[in-house]
């Protein structure tokens, strides 16, 4: 048996969890919209067309706000080919993915959806083929409130009020040769401050974020997020990062994912650092973590110009729901700096959430420990102190074999830790030392974990891989607990008693 230490305290606080760290994302891409939220037809769909058994999953996910309408979509995407009445609407081609885009769900319906599923709107705008006016007009069309072209039409298309976006991007992953009209750091600074400008004089409240690094994997990270900071420093207030993990036969590399994403944010935030030093800044830019999964990019097939193809429907494992659960408390751990943060994404396409057309909606691995995240980890964020064994992994060094994070939650007055376990050979014990908080009730002990790594949860089989909760002993200030190996383990305490 494994041995370990993990101390955790109340007055050792890493930050406030902003909700944003809870967000999702929906692209026009695969069957995220066409047959995952949107189903005319479909047996749960209302008058809408939204599928009202999706929209119940989401809400108990716990999502907080989703990204629109795109990823790599949104930058060939002509916004206004998505309002005014349906039979209007053209189909086009979309670069990014190679499909066709119907245009039947746009800007209003997704706004309409958003208030269904109990969630706020993140959008972004177009940066490849689109231009710095095109920007502003949607935020026109979107938050003005009357009396100009923009705004009069979304009046006359149904939506009296404003829709009241307050986070937009500007943009996405324009340092990725893959985007349609992808820019130099040079040229994409120029263009996202000008844009930046348009959109906060049409709307002064609005919030920005800045296209940084898609992946540390490209050779311009992150001197590209230097140059960009420089140029648009003064004007937005989140710098995006995304990061996609996949098993590529490493078991030990695929679980110490997480140590990788640690090290991003912490390039990322002294970054961000270096450029505020530099322009004697007194404000703190912060990241929008919005786009991160478990993703089997090298496992991709296309299917070229069809209307919502079956395309990037990853089926999630125990493994990937582990692995996910890592990045999920490196999250936590960075809250100071990682304010937003989406699951990319929501619904089929990599997703959580897997449907049939005209059929069931199911919970995939991964849909877990998010939820328990999002409902568990609010409040602060604690630091954790951990003594534990060490892994060997080929990219990261040696790696703890606990991955742990803990959230305080003062209103409500409990203690949450969550503890990924990626000991593979021997479950650990662990003394738990909880005393700053006086005298505490251990509640629940919630565990995935099990003989198949490969487990998944399928149409026939939908709860294959799903959380079991433990019985749990009378808690003490220092307690020792099993945490089985290969397991994620959700510990949550009453505080008040
Ligand atoms: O989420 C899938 C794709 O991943 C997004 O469209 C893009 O932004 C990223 O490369």
């Amino acid at each position: 048996m494994n041995k370990a230490k993990l101390i955790v305290d109340k007055d050792y606080t890493i930050g406030e969890i902003d909700p944003g760290l809870f967000g999702s994302f929906i692209e026009h891409l695969g069957r995220a919209v066409y047959t995952g939220i949107y189903e005319p037809g479909h047996p749960t769909a209302d008058e809408q067309g939204f599928r009202k058994d999706v929209l119940e999953l989401v809400k108990q996910l716990n999502v907080s706000i989703v990204r629109y309408p795109g990823g790599n979509f949104v930058s060939g995407y002509k916004w206004t080919d998505g309002i005014g009445p349906k039979e209007n609407r053209p189909r086009r081609l979309d670069y990014a993915w190679s499909s066709i885009e119907t245009n039947e769900v746009g800007i209003d319906e997704f706004v309409d959806w958003c208030k269904k599923a109990d969630v706020k709107l993140m959008y972004a705008v177009n940066l490849g083929t689109g231009t710095p006016q095109d920007a502003g007009y949607i935020v026109e069309y979107c938050n003005f409130p009357s009396g100009t072209f923009y705004s009069d039409l979304r009046r006359k298309n149904g939506h009296e009020q404003p829709h009241n976006i307050k986070v937009w991007c500007l943009g996405n992953e324009m340092d990725g040769p893959w985007q349609t009209c992808h820019l130099s750091a040079e040229d994409y600074g120029k263009k996202a401050l000008e844009t930046a400008k348009i959109m906060k004089w049409v709307d002064p409240s609005i919030k920005l974020v800045v296209c940084g690094s898609s992946t540390p994997l490209l050779s311009t990270y992150p001197e590209w997020d230097r140059v960009v900071l420089e140029h648009v420093y003064d004007y937005v207030d989140y710098i995006s990062m995304h990061r996609y993990y996949e098993n590529e036969g490493d078991v030990n590399d695929f679980l110490a994912s997480f140590v990788d994403m640690d090290d991003f944010i912490h390039t990322i935030s002294s970054v961000i650092d270096y450029v505020k030093a530099k322009k004697r800044s007194k404000k703190k830019v912060m990241i929008s973590f919005d786009e991160w999964n478990v993703w089997y990019q090298k496992k991709q097939t296309r299917f070229p110009w069809q209307i919502a193809p079956p395309i990037l429907e990853d089926i999630y494992s125990l493994l990937d729901a582990l692995v996910f659960g890592g990045m999920l408390c490196t999250l936590l751990n960075n809250c100071d700096r990682v304010k937003m943060a989406c699951l990319a994404q929501l619904v089929n396409v990599i997703a959580p959430i897997y449907t049939q057309k005209g059929g069931k909606a199911i919970k995939q691995a991964i849909y877990y420990p998010f939820q328990q995240v999002s409902l568990y980890g609010r409040g602060v964020a604690l630091k954790t102190l951990v003594n534990c064994p060490k892994f060997k992994t080929k990219s990261y060094g040696d790696a703890p074999i606990l991955q742990t994070a803990a959230a305080y939650d003062e209103s409500n007055g409990t203690l949450t830790v969550f503890i990924l376990n990626c000991g593979q050979d021997e479950d650990t014990e662990l003394t738990l030392d909880i005393r700053s908080f006086g005298e505490v009730k251990f509640m629940q002990h919630i565990i995935m974990d099990g003989p198949d790594l490969n487990a998944k949860n399928t149409f026939e089989n939908p709860d294959a891989v799903k959380p079991r909760v433990l019985d749990v002993d009378k808690a003490d200030g220092v307690m020792n607990i099993k945490i089985p190996k290969l397991s994620w383990n959700v510990l949550r305490f009453n505080i008040n008693k």
